[in-house]
């Protein structure tokens, strides 16, 4: 209830425009400063003063919610475990990765010198063949992420049972490769590969950003939150308990922090909390630019991909003998509704509103082209699945932020369609040649690896690609 005041302060004070209370508010900035200066310089001296009083964040009426101490000594605890499952548990079965025979990275970058040298028309050339917007320029970037990029993660990710209620929302999830994370596995798997990266730093002065780590996935399966609203709520009570417990928050307003989330009813998650959707980057699956809450260039797209088998062997093009793949629900969505209607009984076409008579997969396999269409949200797993079974992703979802774009040149791995086009789909899909199918096959193939988790992340996977969005979107200015 508090912060429900509190915003509701906030907004008339903005509405009403009124100058005079600036320079009160100015000399609050100032004690502020000071305060901050004074928190800051307490926090630094000693580790074990992270910490909540509970007494500031369990007024609520609806839930108790209480975020207790973490103690060091558990949390190096939990580390040890944490890292001791990492080496017991390597059942290759069990991990999601791929092994793709084309170009790596630096052939590609070689390909690109050694053409650079034979001249600048093929070098033209084998740039706008290339799946990357300036492959070399990324790569060197990248590598300098690799080596500077510093994230802390706030320790209630460390909790246990015993001393929060709540700690199951911030805990890693013990098993991300349940199939039944289904859609949600990225939210899971970017904490779980955070955790195990290299950019983890445990000193928060040397971090670019702090990781705000609850789960809207496990808050939306937590029966004492559960709805959109408890969910805002829970988030923005911990967002305050964290701008009060830690100097960090305030010395950007939230600039320099982040949270991920895969689930739709993530999409209001920051809606009580005006720092935390201006400031705060969410790193999401439901990247749209019509969100209310999604703010382009600023939140980041996050892939949303489905649990799948390790090492699957891709078929080949010449032995994809159907144009095109979609299976989905229609109920949610005009534009499904549109494409089986019009497509629907085609005979060069496997497109269903139900379960396919051949497994789900399977049509990722034996088609050239798999279709994209936008349900209730503009986002589904059907872009990384087709990115893994090696078939063309074709994208009917207007204002769709796809991941990686900035890296990415998804014309060159994909078909972006308007909405309005399905009655052109087939004839635009047969006037793509065949060197230009291949094209766009051979640029699948490199892309693929970025729409791969790692439980330990390694190379241009998912999370580093992630991470390196982070990366571009840091250099906050803190006034501490
Ligand atoms: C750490 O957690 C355990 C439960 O797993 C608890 O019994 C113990 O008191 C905690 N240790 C410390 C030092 O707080
Ligand atoms: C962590 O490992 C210790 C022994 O190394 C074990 O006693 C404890 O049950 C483990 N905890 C978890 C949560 O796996
Ligand atoms: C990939 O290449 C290796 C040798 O470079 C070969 O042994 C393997 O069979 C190839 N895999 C596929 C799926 O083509
Ligand atoms: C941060 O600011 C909020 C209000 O703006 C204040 O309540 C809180 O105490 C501040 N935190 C610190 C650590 O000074
Ligand atoms: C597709 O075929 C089914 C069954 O044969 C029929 O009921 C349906 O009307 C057809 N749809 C179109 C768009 O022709």
């Amino acid at each position: 209830m508090l912060c429900l005041k509190e915003n509701k302060e906030r907004k008339t004070k903005r509405q009403s425009h009124c100058p005079w209370w600036r320079l009160p508010a100015m000399l609050v900035v100032v004690l502020l400063l000071v305060a901050v200066a004074a928190m800051s310089c307490y926090t630094f001296s000693s580790r074990r003063s992270y910490g909540y009083n509970p007494s500031l964040v369990s007024k609520s009426n609806t839930f108790q919610l209480q975020f207790l101490q973490p103690k060091p000594k558990n949390e190096t605890h939990f580390r040890h475990n944490f890292s001791s499952s990492s080496t017991t548990t390597k059942q290759p079965n069990n991990e999601i990765h791929f092994q793709y025979n084309f170009s790596s990275s630096s052939t590609t970058t070689k390909q690109t010198s050694t053409k650079s040298e034979a001249g600048s028309q093929t070098k033209v050339q084998s740039e706008t063949r290339s799946p990357y917007h300036n492959w070399e320029l990324f790569a060197t970037d990248f590598q300098d992420m690799m080596s500077n990029f510093k994230i802390y993660v706030y320790p209630h990710v460390y909790t246990n049972m015993d001393m929060d209620p709540f700690a199951r929302i911030f805990l890693p999830h013990p098993n991300p490769l349940n199939p039944k994370l289904g859609n949600y596995l990225s939210e899971h798997m970017f904490k779980l590969a955070l955790l195990r990266s290299s950019l983890i730093t445990k000193n928060p002065r040397h971090a670019h950003f702090f990781f705000l780590p609850f789960s809207i996935n496990n808050l939306r399966n937590d029966a004492r939150v559960r709805s959109e609203a408890s969910i805002a709520e829970f988030v923005a009570k911990y967002t305050r308990s964290i701008s009060r417990q830690f100097p960090f928050w305030n010395a950007s307003a939230g600039a320099d922090h982040f949270y991920v989330c895969c689930h739709s009813v993530g999409r209001d998650a920051a809606s009580r909390d005006a720092e935390l959707h201006n400031n705060a980057i969410q790193v999401t699956c439901s990247s749209s630019y019509f969100q209310k809450l999604y703010v382009t260039h600023k939140d980041v797209a996050l892939p949303q991909v489905w649990p799948r088998p390790y090492d699957v062997p891709l078929n080949p093009p010449h032995a994809r003998h159907r144009l095109v793949y979609f299976a989905g629900r229609i109920q949610n969505s005009r534009i499904r509704q549109e494409l089986i209607a019009l497509w629907g009984n085609d005979s060069s076409m496997d497109v269903f509103h139900q379960r396919p008579s051949f497994p789900y997969e399977e049509g990722f396999r034996r088609s050239k082209y798999c279709l994209h269409v936008r349900g209730y949200e503009v986002n589904s797993a059907r872009v990384s699945d087709a990115i893994h079974y090696g078939c063309i992703p074709v994208i009917l979802s207007n204002y769709y932020d796809l991941p990686f774009a900035n890296v990415l040149d998804w014309s060159k791995f994909s078909v972006v369609f308007n909405n309005g086009e399905i009655p052109f789909l087939k004839k635009r899909l047969l006037s793509i040649t065949k060197n230009g199918y291949l094209r766009m096959y051979r640029n699948l193939c490199q892309v693929r690896r970025h729409f791969v988790w790692h439980e330990k992340p390694r190379g241009f996977d998912s999370f580093h690609m992630t991470a390196y969005q982070l990366w571009l979107r840091r250099s906050v200015h803190r006034i501490s």
